[in-house]
């Protein structure tokens, strides 16, 4: 038995916020930005949280597909960007969509989000815990984003998209699944509050403790190395090889990441999927995004082999092979 993607969905926010915008808020320039990360466009939401985002692409998903929420037994949402600190973000999708025959609980992963959630829907259903699965990537990072800093403000969009995961009996599916994280680099990505470290208080606002820290430069180097060691160690479980990979979807931090993975393993360009020009850094939804632009625009057929792969805060990367 395997877990199959069945049907994938996605939203993104109306409101676009372009790099000449980015030009009137802080020392930068499109030509920058474009060069340095193939940024464009991201989305942004302005009234709606996470939970609307997720909830709008599980619809889209249940649209896709030949269930009906009340047939859905699983609903996970990977973020970092929850609507609050508690009840997870996932009840709030499993309200708005009706699923009422589910559970639902949320994971943080960072970037890596999406697969590691995916990577607990495909164990549920090896084991016979559960039949289907939604899983969703979701994020508002515009919310954590100081936009006075210009470092990591040009990098970051929201969005949200996932897919559902069945149980079945071919040879599709996910073939194989490696995650790892590394604790000792906890400081290249963070953002310091509110937890339980530093509580909500005036000084955490006053000293933007509140928005995502990131030591872009370190984390960039260390990106392209690992996501292809990932991927290696996924395709040696798959017994494959890169030259068996049909399309590439990498999690879409910088357009020269990608480039150099793609480069790095010997893989043809053209089979890595970009959105990152226009959906930005959306961390946990980027993936998922990415796939179901790919599937909708007709680049992954049936049969085709996917290499998912992921790297994010800090450190998590993790890889998926997938016959579609
Ligand atoms: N516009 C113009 N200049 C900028 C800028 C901006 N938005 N942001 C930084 N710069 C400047 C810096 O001040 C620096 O100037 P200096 O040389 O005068 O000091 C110069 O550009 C280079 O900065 P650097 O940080 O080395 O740029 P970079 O090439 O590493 O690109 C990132 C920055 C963030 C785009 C890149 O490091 C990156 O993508 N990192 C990985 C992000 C990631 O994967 N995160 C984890 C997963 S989500």
């Amino acid at each position: 038995m395997r877990a199959r993607i069945t049907a994938t969905g996605s939203y993104l926010p109306e409101k676009i916020l372009t790099n000449f915008d980015l030009e009137k808020m802080v020392d930068t320039s499109d030509e920058w930005i474009r060069q340095r990360t193939g940024i464009e466009i991201r989305h942004i939401a302005e009234d709606e949280p996470t939970s609307e985002l997720a909830a709008k692409a599980a619809l889209d998903i249940l649209k896709n597909s030949s269930l009906s929420a009340s047939d859905v037994e699983l609903i996970i949402v990977a973020t970092v960007t929850p609507d609050q600190p508690l009840p997870a973000t996932a009840l709030f999708v499993q309200e708005r969509i009706g699923a009422y025959n589910a559970f639902a609980f949320d994971i943080n992963a960072a970037c890596s989000g999406f697969i590691y959630a995916l990577s607990i829907a495909n164990a549920y259903i090896l084991s016979g815990f559960v039949k289907n699965a939604i899983v969703i990537g979701a994020e508002t990072l515009s919310k954590i984003t100081d936009w006075t800093d210009r470092s990591t403000c040009v990098i970051f969009g929201d969005g949200a998209a996932g897919v559902l995961l069945e149980a079945t009996d071919g040879d599709r599916g996910i073939l194989s699944m490696v995650l790892h994280s590394d604790g000792r680099y906890t400081d290249l990505m963070r953002v310091p509050a509110p937890g339980s470290r530093i509580p909500c208080s005036k000084e955490a606002i006053e000293n933007r403790d509140i928005y995502i820290k990131m030591k872009g430069n370190e984390t960039f180097k260390m990106a392209i190395r690992s996501i292809a060691s990932v991927s290696k160690e996924a395709l040696d479980i798959a017994g494959m090889d890169f030259k068996d990979v049909d399309w590439m979807i990498c999690h879409q931090a910088n357009k020269r990441i990608i480039d150099g993975v793609a480069r790095r393993v010997g893989l043809d360009e053209d089979k890595a999927i970009i959105t990152i020009d226009r959906h930005a850094n959306t961390a946990a939804a980027s993936i998922p995004l990415a796939m179901d632009w790919a599937l909708k625009t007709g680049k992954i057929k049936e049969g085709d082999i996917v290499l998912l792969n992921s790297f994010g805060a800090s450190l998590t990367w993790s890889a998926s092979v997938v016959r579609w």
